[in-house]
């Protein structure tokens, strides 16, 4: 399973690149505009930190067809392991299909439906990027809605990967993870929240307490 951060915030994408095992990085317009840098620059900095060999996912904002695809062939050449996203409409289903012939790769994303994740993996797009709390947010599923769509991919053997997003909760994650999902992007305060708990920090206090107690000091390390 990969797992991305959806940010664009280059301290914190240093920061857990350092401690996880991370696969790559997910942008949005959203994203980058919270950064408060130009685009080609952020993009830069996080490819400077990640490296050559993780992903980047980054989005076009052409609603047509045209811009999508001249803004997919510019963020193509941004770096060497890079994702254009494109949001499934009609023009964005064609452009993925376009941009397949052109071997440049996609992520299909804003992605609400099974259908359209259907689509989007017949059209060639090598991540379906289901959005899961803004589905939650309208008194939708968005957990149910991913399990259809790795359903669908598997049953058909699809050349991509479910790449589920929009988490604002660590309980969307795992059961989205239970379920066998191929990559998850989340978002850094979800992943705190995935990484740490209270009865570890007890934990780990209680050990050394007692430990500080009996001894004194660390393990002698010299002996
Ligand atoms: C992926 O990068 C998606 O754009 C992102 O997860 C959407 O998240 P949001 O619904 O919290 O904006």
């Amino acid at each position: 399973m990969e797992l991305f951060l959806d940010t664009g915030n280059v301290e914190e994408i240093k920061e857990l690149v350092d401690i996880l095992q991370v696969d790559g990085v997910t942008t949005n317009p959203t994203i980058v505009s919270r950064s408060g840098k130009r685009f080609t620059d952020l993009i830069k900095e996080i490819s400077d930190i990640v490296g050559e060999d993780r992903a980047i996912h980054c989005q076009v904002v052409s609603r047509d067809f045209d811009g999508m695809i001249e803004e997919a062939e510019f963020i193509n050449g941004l770096h060497k392991n890079i994702y254009v996203k494109i949001p499934v409409t009609h023009q964005g289903l064609k452009a993925i299909k376009e941009l397949t012939k052109r071997g440049i790769k996609t992520t299909a994303t804003a992605v609400f439906t099974a259908h359209q994740a259907t689509l989007a993996a017949k059209a060639g797009a090598k991540y379906i990027a289901p959005y899961v709390n803004r589905l939650d947010n309208i008194s939708g599923n968005g957990v149910s809605v991913v399990k259809q769509i790795i359903n669908i991919i598997e049953k058909h053997n699809f050349d991509s990967k479910v790449l589920a997003a929009s988490f604002k909760n660590a309980q969307q994650v795992i059961e989205i993870i239970e379920h066998g999902v191929h990559s998850v992007t989340v978002p850094t305060d979800v992943l705190d929240k995935m990484t740490c708990h209270p009865l570890t920090d007890y934990s780990v206090d209680k050990f050394i307490e007692d430990w500080e107690n009996a001894y004194g000091e660390g393990i002698k390390t010299t002996d």
